[in-house]
């Protein structure tokens, strides 16, 4: 074609260099700035995989203070950016909400918006790391008629999240297990990055315009919102309430197997990984520790993803194509297990995943002799022809 190659889908076309995360898909590795996610999620915690990703190395003690002091000073969002939430019908998806506030905090940060001063690029990640969970748990509370939550900057980042999400004002003695903060924290730190996947290559491609990182971020939550990328773990927990029982497994494992039934098993395959995908790997387990935790050891939908993905990890047809569980396979169960309604998993990835977008755009925005993104296209269509008035087509 010329002067380019035709690459539907992106498969082997590298769109930019980038320094924070490394993904090896056949041997199921995945380093932020080096470190395995396997030493990360059981080692750091989420605020502290920000400063990392964010500034490409592990904070001393004072750095990571200083930043901790930096995000918590952001968590508020300004009283007339709530009043957003009223224009939405009362049933109103919460990814359908989270795109149109988050975008909208463009309207309230004029003061930082000059994207070629660094302080603006540092302003506006930190407010951005820092108002997601807020606006995150306030879709939840709009969701279902309760009173939103204001952040309380004592607790850490992920009990915060689960506390603006689940008090109510009349439960005066509302407590967090501990087990359940420390397993929002890994889930935030497993969703905090994964390269150049579909919403992370559209916020890249906004902010190539060099729009607002507000606005790039948006569009990057609309991309998640799909089912063949974020929306996965809402589908894998529609699935597994489908089948319903361990007898019905091998009907839908034959239903996937067939290439006539458009049907695909729900958090199986990936793009990249051509093995086990190391984030699953790290989610099974805090998946028996949360069930445990919140005493649905003998959950069935468990009990059915565990016996799926072990028919389908010795099935032929999984084993030919490399399709391994994913990182959405176990993280639904789990969030539903926390008390989560399965509108919310997407949202909950968003709000992981904003850490990454803004670092992959800041290291875009960075990089000398940044282009404007402007792929080609195969033109298909019909070749030059006159315009014929109204009157005289066939
Ligand atoms: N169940 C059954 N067959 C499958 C599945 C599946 N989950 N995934 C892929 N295949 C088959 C597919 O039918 C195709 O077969 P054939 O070669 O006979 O046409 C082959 O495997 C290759 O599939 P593909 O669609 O060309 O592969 P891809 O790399 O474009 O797709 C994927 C990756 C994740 C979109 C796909 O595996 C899928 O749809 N999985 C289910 C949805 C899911 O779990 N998505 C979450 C992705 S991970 C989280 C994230 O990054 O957002």
């Amino acid at each position: 074609f010329g002067l380019f190659t035709l690459d539907p889908g992106f498969r082997s076309t590298g769109s930019c260099r980038s320094t924070i995360t490394f993904i090896d898909g056949d041997k199921g590795v995945l380093l932020h700035r080096g470190y395995p996610i396997e030493q990360l999620a059981a080692k750091s915690s989420f605020l502290e995989v920000c400063y990392l990703l964010l500034n490409e190395k592990l904070p001393t003690k004072a750095e990571f203070d200083d930043f901790d002091d930096k995000i918590t000073h952001h968590t508020m969002v300004h009283e007339q950016l709530l009043r957003f939430f009223a224009g939405y019908r009362r049933d109103a998806h919460p990814m359908a909400i989270m795109v149109g506030v988050v975008g909208a905090l463009s309207a309230f940060y004029h003061d930082a918006l000059d994207i070629s001063d660094p302080k603006h690029r540092e302003i506006s990640a930190h407010r951005l790391i820092a108002k997601i969970p807020t606006i995150a748990a306030c879709s939840y509370k709009y969701h279902y008629g309760q009173p939103f939550v204001y952040p309380n900057n004592k607790m850490s980042y992920a009990e915060n999240f689960l506390n603006m999400t689940f008090r109510t004002p009349c439960d005066d003695d509302f407590k967090i297990d501990p087990r359940l903060v420390s397993a929002m924290d890994k889930i935030f730190i497993l969703h905090a990055d994964h390269e150049q996947n579909a919403s992370t290559s559209t916020v890249r491609l906004a902010g190539s315009s060099r729009a607002n990182p507000f606005a790039a971020v948006s569009a990057g939550i609309s991309a998640l919102w799909g089912p063949a990328h974020g929306g996965a773990n809402e589908a894998v927990l529609k699935m597994l309430g489908e089948i319903g029982s361990v007898e019905r497994i091998d009907e839908y494992i034959a239903k996937a197997k067939d290439p006539n039934d458009p049907f695909r098993l729900m958090g199986f395959g990936h793009r990249v990984y051509k093995n086990y995908d190391p984030r699953a790997a790290v989610l099974k387990g805090a998946c028996q520790e949360v069930l445990d935790a919140v005493g649905k050891h003998d959950e069935p939908l468990f009990k059915i993803a565990m016996k799926l993905e072990e028919i389908a990890l010795n099935d032929d047809y999984f084993i030919s194509k490399k399709l391994f569980p994913n990182v959405d396979f176990y993280s639904g169960i789990i969030l539903s297990a926390m008390g989560f309604p399965t509108n919310m998993f997407t949202v909950i990835f968003a709000l992981a995943r904003t850490v990454g977008w803004v670092s992959q755009w800041k290291e875009m925005i960075e990089e000398e002799g940044q282009a404007i993104g402007r792929p080609r296209q195969l033109y298909m269509g019909a070749p030059q022809r006159d315009y014929v008035p109204m009157d005289q087509r066939g």
